[in-house]
């Protein structure tokens, strides 16, 4: 029997391919969370594993990314062990024009931008249904909170127009609770006018850790496509 291609596997796994091989030895790297940093974790892994990359330490956005690193075979720090992260390869829940993302669907958005921004070079990696015109068009925007701090903080994100639901569990019953121990609100804007006015609004809430906008943190994007019935990879 002949196993059927889900084609945005194989565009998730085209990209996690292409952004590990710009890995280079003696690297720090900042390890992201989701189903595409997976496949590259996994393929930084194959690469070390095959002595054709050396040396290379990872400090990991997640408890996700750290357990794929163990399985993998990548060297974990801390970044109280490291002066600087070369490259991170993370993934994003929508990408507009001017590089801006959406992140946070795997509630991980808070130790994503502390390694993310921090890196020399920041590759994001998605599939091509991620690309948008506008921010917030397809995904709500993932706001951290301290669980002591949800009805507050929902009512003020209320006065910018924005209506809060808090992220429920799969498989678990109550909400879903962060690797800080915090719960996520998943916001839907009519429209996300000035993506960076609205990070900082935010993020000045009492009670909000972070949020999930990613303004002018992105350096390259890489875009898995299947174009003529074959997957590739664009640069962005
Ligand atoms: C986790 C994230 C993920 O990078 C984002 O949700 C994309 O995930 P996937 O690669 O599984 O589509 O921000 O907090």
């Amino acid at each position: 029997m002949t196993e059927e291609l889900d084609p945005v596997k194989v565009m998730k796994q085209e990209v996690g391919r292409a952004a590990a091989a710009r890995v280079q030895s003696g690297s720090i790297v900042g390890l992201g969370t989701g189903s595409t940093t997976a496949f590259a974790i996994q393929f930084l892994g194959d690469r070390l594993k095959s002595g054709e990359l050396q040396n290379i330490k990872g400090v990991p956005t997640s408890f996700q990314a750290s357990v794929l690193a163990k399985k993998y075979g990548i060297p974990l720090v801390t970044l109280d062990d490291v002066d600087t992260i070369d490259i991170a390869i993370d993934g994003a829940d929508e990408v507009d024009p001017q590089k801006n993302l959406i992140k946070g669907g795997g509630a991980a958005h808070t130790r994503e931008k502390i390694v993310d921004s921090l890196a020399k070079e920041f590759i994001v990696v998605v599939d091509s249904s991620k690309m948008v015109d506008r921010l917030g068009s397809t995904f709500a925007l993932p706001v951290e909170v301290l669980p002591m701090a949800v009805t507050p903080v929902t009512h003020a994100i209320a006065k910018l127009g924005g209506k809060s639901e808090l992220r429920m569990g799969i498989k678990k019953d109550g909400p879903v609770i962060t690797d800080q121990g915090n719960m996520v609100l998943d916001v839907t804007f009519a429209a996300i006018e000035n993506p960076a006015e609205l990070e900082k609004t935010l993020n000045n809430i009492p009670g909000v850790l972070e949020n999930g906008l990613f303004v002018g943190v992105a350096d390259l994007i890489l875009i898995g496509e299947i174009i003529e019935g074959k997957p590739s990879v664009r640069e962005f």
